[in-house]
């Protein structure tokens, strides 16, 4: 039923209306999409899109972006505004304003700011005006390289396990990495600690992708002699060097895609998206490495996708205010050019 709204509805308004979904969507919400991404994909796409309505099926940090680069005629919509990700929670923008003048000030370093892409429209310019950028998982060793080469340290955040990932890739050794304590409000630590670091560290995580075990991995391969392992890089650094791949969504199902008939992959990621990729590809035999569903990508449904298109016209749309969007409009343009 909602179904056949939707069609409907996109058949009215057609190329006015673009549908945008992450791939950690459900197949449901996929199946109606225009155009559909990881992170980078996504946010590259938005400059190219001469629709008027611009419907994003993910969280609110993704439409949030796409508001932020739109063009002055275009209106971005998200089906729920409430879903939220747990990750880009953990780095309120106050707060990393406080512990980045705090560091700046009391140590005199030049710290370059960076934000993964999961971080609210706020936190993205304070980075902007900081002379900051965005990363994605899909980009991240490029851009936390880009930012080492301006300053003479990083402010990496909110995923530490991204971080420190990526702080691997690069060979940034283990003593030049700090993991922030920001609690009390970033009272806690002294600045002193972070003089001889390259890599300031925040402590956020990804629920979903922390749940994955290292266990997990040991018995499967032990279960599936000559299968691979895929995971994505919000999974902690042990899993990451246990598995034969990692990277974006994207990555994950260019990996599934281009891997041999037959193969069997164990999947550490969203448990929507390696569903998908079992479906597609039945003729290799793909397993997740767990049950790990992000409930915040399921609060869009089909329902409240047809309730939007139906009340488009008046309906909410996403809007930053100038003095947060110009800033981190800056900081997203710094990354969508490094990464042309
Ligand atoms: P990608 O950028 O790899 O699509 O990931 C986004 C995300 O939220 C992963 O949890
Ligand atoms: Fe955020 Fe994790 Fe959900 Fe991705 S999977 S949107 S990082 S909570």
């Amino acid at each position: 039923m909602y179904s056949k709204t939707i069609s409907d509805l996109r058949a009215k308004f057609g190329k006015n209306l673009a549908i945008l979904g992450h791939h950690y969507q459900a197949d449901e919400i996929i199946r109606h999409t225009d155009l559909k991404g990881d992170s980078l994909e996504l946010a590259r796409q938005i400059e190219k899109l001469d629709a008027e309505y611009i419907v994003f099926c993910g969280v609110h940090f993704m439409a949030e972006s796409a508001a932020i680069v739109r063009k002055d005629n275009q209106k971005v919509y998200i089906p729920d505004s409430s879903a939220g990700c747990v990750m880009a929670n953990m780095a309120p923008a106050e707060l990393v304003d406080t512990v980045l003048s705090k560091i700046l000030n009391e140590t005199g370093r030049k710290i370059i700011p960076l934000a993964y892409v999961n971080t609210p429209a706020a936190v993205k310019a304070v980075c902007g005006k900081h002379g900051g950028s965005v990363c994605t998982s899909a980009n991240a060793e490029k851009m936390l390289k880009w930012a080492l080469e301006r300053g003479d340290g990083v402010l990496f955040l909110p995923d530490k396990n991204l971080a420190l990932n990526t702080a691997d890739k690069l060979g940034i050794p283990e003593e030049k990495r700090l993991i922030l304590d920001i609690r009390n409000k970033g009272a806690n630590f002294d600045t002193k600690e972070t003089m001889d670091k390259q890599l300031l560290i925040w402590p956020g995580l990804c629920a979903i992708h922390q749940r994955f075990k290292l266990s997990q991995i040991e018995k499967l391969r032990q279960e599936h002699p000559g299968a691979k392992v895929i995971v994505h890089p919000e999974c902690p650094p042990e899993l990451v060097k246990a598995a034969d791949g990692n990277g974006s969504t994207s990555y994950l199902i260019k990996y599934v895609t281009e891997a041999p008939l037959g193969s069997t992959i164990i999947v550490g990621t969203e448990t929507n998206l390696v569903n998908r990729l079992a479906k597609r590809f039945h003729d290799k035999n793909i397993i997740p490495l767990s049950v790990s569903f992000c409930s915040n990508m399921a609060k869009i449904t089909e329902q409240k996708l047809a309730e939007l298109l139906k009340n488009i016209e008046t309906a909410k749309f996403e809007d930053v205010s100038d003095d947060i969007r110009i800033p981190a409009k800056v900081a997203l343009e710094r990354m969508l050019k490094v990464c042309a």
